[in-house]
């Protein structure tokens, strides 16, 4: 076992150790009940585990629909309904077992009934493992657009299994992947190293990308600046998304593309070395995260221009030097042009 101090919790990382879980929670949570919070599909895969893992306890779930559209206010009232309805009192503990969108539903659940519930996350997909349940960001989409509604809101553990990565989808372990090879260009060059000659990872590597995730969160919890830092890829990746109606990209695709163009963007301005851009666009290629011909930047500079974090003196941009080397740097919309 792995185990990574933050704050006010630990983030635990076992090589197929479910049944190790129950101890973690008795070392925070003195009551009988849970609440557990999950999807169909990861429900179906993996009650019977949870079952196992968690014998001990008096388990309630909830169960909603896969994928990113039970992250709506219509869902949140469902689980706030079924969580009263099953008996859910304030100093009870909840667990989000699932995805990112589980995690970000759950905990904003967590954050707002009775004006906090505790929670701890159990982080399905890899994605999930290396990005999503580390931050304490939560929250829903709005129809007018994603991720409007939320908050910083910390669990009181994140308990991280690799036996879930068994069950995943291709598709959806390199959606990690690439938010995993984003963490190796931002903040380490081993890491980096390592994805560009492996296409699996184990603890070690989760580890390390967790690692460059807190230390930018713990610089900058409330995204002010330097938390900026993780946004390398994302703001050509959200626009790629949100012109393509969140549906023909998964994330760490929509990611891949923006991470070229912030390469190619950094190259022309004299910053980012040339060989970086063909050594990772060839890596995208063989993950399956970017398809040629590619995206170009010129179809999306009216999403990015408009977008609202585009201000009057222009937007902050991440590009990379070399793997380690990022920089925050102040784009102008005569740049895009
Ligand atoms: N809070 C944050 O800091 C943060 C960071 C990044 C992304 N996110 C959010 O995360 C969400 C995306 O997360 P995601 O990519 O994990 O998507 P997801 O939660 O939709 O999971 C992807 C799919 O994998 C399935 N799945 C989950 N675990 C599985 C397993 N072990 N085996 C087989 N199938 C499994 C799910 O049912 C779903 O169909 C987005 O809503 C995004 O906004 C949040």
């Amino acid at each position: 076992m792995t185990q990574i101090k933050m704050p006010n919790y630990d983030i635990v990382i076992h090589d197929h150790n479910l049944l190790e879980l129950s101890k973690h929670i008795k070392s925070i949570y003195r009551y009988d009940e849970l609440f557990v919070v999950t999807d169909q599909k990861v429900y179906a895969l993996y009650h019977q585990e949870m079952v196992e893992a968690l014998a001990s306890f008096h388990v309630s779930y909830v169960v909603v629909p896969e994928g990113e559209s039970s992250k709506s206010l219509d869902t949140y009232q469902k689980v706030v309904d079924t969580l009263i309805e099953k008996g859910i009192k304030r100093n009870h503990l909840m667990i989000a077992l699932g995805g990112g969108v589980i995690g970000d539903l759950t905990g904003f659940v967590a954050a707002t009934l009775f004006r906090g519930i505790p929670y701890i996350q159990i982080p399905t997909t890899l994605l999930a493992m290396v990005d999503s349940s580390i931050g304490g960001k939560v929250g829903i989409d709005l129809k007018q657009g994603k991720n409007l509604l939320g908050s910083f809101y910390q669990p009181k553990l994140v308990f991280i299994d690799t036996s879930f990565l068994k069950t995943l989808p291709q598709r959806e372990y390199n959606n990690g992947l690439a938010e995993m090879i984003k963490a190796g260009l931002i903040g380490d060059k081993k890491l980096y190293q390592y994805l560009l000659e492996h296409d699996t990872v184990t603890i070690k590597e989760i580890e390390q990308s967790i690692h460059v995730k807190r230390e930018v969160v713990l610089i900058d919890p409330y995204d002010y600046k330097e938390r900026m830092l993780l946004n390398f890829g994302h703001t050509f990746g959200h626009a790629i998304e949100k012109k393509h109606c969140y549906e023909t990209y998964k994330h760490g695709e929509a990611i891949s593309y923006g991470m070229l163009i912030a390469l190619q963007l950094g190259m022309t301005l004299g910053k980012t070395d040339p060989n970086l851009y063909d050594e990772v666009k060839s890596l995208f290629l063989k993950r399956g995260l970017v398809q040629e011909p590619l995206l170009e930047m010129e179809d999306y500079k009216s999403e990015i221009i408009h977008d609202k974090k585009f201000l009057a003196d222009g937007l902050n941009f991440i590009i990379v030097h070399k793997p380690g080397f990022p920089e925050i740097i102040k784009l102008k919309a005569m740049d895009l042009l």
